[in-house]
């Protein structure tokens, strides 16, 4: 039989996934075409959320591995495939399982809560999970003389520990190598030359302490995006990865977004393509399956978050 010939490489990957009975989930800082292809956009808890809701015996992951993990821990009976496998995250690489069993080996009566930005080994010694939406929430959500340890995110931890005023959390110092590079300095002077403008901020922002007294909005991904729907300003100083900036343009035609510096991109986050999209739904490659034991274990804490995020 000839070869099945399309207009374009969207039609093609929609043939397919009729054909695998597939739905695309997409993070909010994929490159445009695929938020455009997906089925649903957003965070990594919206992502985790909605894919439980989704009734597709198929799912691509469009983002990095440790949200597609997270995906197969609630979701085990489904497929879970994505694009590329060096789809990795600087930021879950800085904490290995055995740094969290030390700290709990020293602190038998400590709580673990660890970042959504994390190996499913790493959750599954965790008590707790979070994301840069709920983080607040979860922490707060723990009794005031249980010692906590927060991984990995240094700037998250920090954010946390403010906003809840609380003394005896220890703090992971890693960092994620795209937000790191956003510097106060600049953001200063951007707010300056864009009086009317709104500072949105990731969490995950190496300035965050810095430029706190300045930032109109610290959010995830997902909540930026809502916010800057119903706000009013003409324009958003936008700290986070670029890939954003699409679906907010997208949205807001009338309004404009200033990114904090075009060198956040994560390269990580940009292994996927249209191209590698098609081939994972050809091939069912690459199949993302957390072993039984792990899964298990990791989804106490998922769950934990899941029920105080609702
Ligand atoms: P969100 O959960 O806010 O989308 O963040 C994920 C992430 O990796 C940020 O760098
Ligand atoms: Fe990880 Fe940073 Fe990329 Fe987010 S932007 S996936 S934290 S490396």
């Amino acid at each position: 039989m000839p070869a099945q010939v399309y207009n374009s490489i969207e039609e093609e990957i929609k043939a397919l996934k009729r054909k695998r009975g597939a739905v695309i989930l997409a993070h909010n800082y994929q490159v445009g075409e695929i938020q455009d292809i997906a089925d649903f956009t957003g965070d990594s808890l919206g992502l985790a959320q909605e894919a439980q809701k989704m009734n597709a015996p198929v799912i691509v992951f469009s983002g990095v591995l440790f949200m597609a993990e997270t995906v197969s821990i609630l979701c085990p009976d489904k497929t879970v495939l994505v694009p590329d496998l060096e789809a990795g995250c600087s930021l879950a690489a800085m904490i290995r399982p055995e740094d969290v069993r030390k700290w709990k080996a020293e602190h038998p009566k400590g709580i673990v809560v660890a970042y959504v930005n994390t190996t499913a080994e790493v959750k599954a010694e965790a008590d707790y999970c979070c994301t840069s939406s709920n983080a607040v929430k979860v922490v707060s959500a723990i009794p005031e003389d249980r010692e906590i340890l927060f991984v990995p995110d240094f700037y998250l931890g920090s954010f946390v520990q403010m906003k809840t005023g609380r003394k005896n959390i220890t703090i992971w110092k890693g960092y994620c190598h795209v937000h790191v590079m956003i510097k106060s300095e600049r953001l200063a002077q951007l707010k300056k030359e864009h009086s009317q403008a709104e500072l949105l901020m990731h969490p995950e922002c190496g300035c965050l302490t810095k430029s706190m007294e300045f930032a109109d909005q610290i959010l995830s991904t997902e909540g930026m995006v809502k916010y800057v729907r119903q706000s009013k300003a003409p324009e958003f100083i936008v700290a986070t990865e670029t890939g954003i900036l699409h679906k907010m343009q997208k949205e807001n035609p009338g309004k404009n977004f200033i990114p904090a510096t075009n060198q956040a991109v994560c390269n990580y986050m940009k292994q996927n393509t249209l191209e590698k999209i098609v081939l994972s739904l050809e091939r069912m490659q690459y199949e993302i399956k957390v072993p039984e034991p792990i899964r298990k274990q990791a989804l106490v804490p998922i769950q934990r978050m899941l029920e105080i995020s609702q």
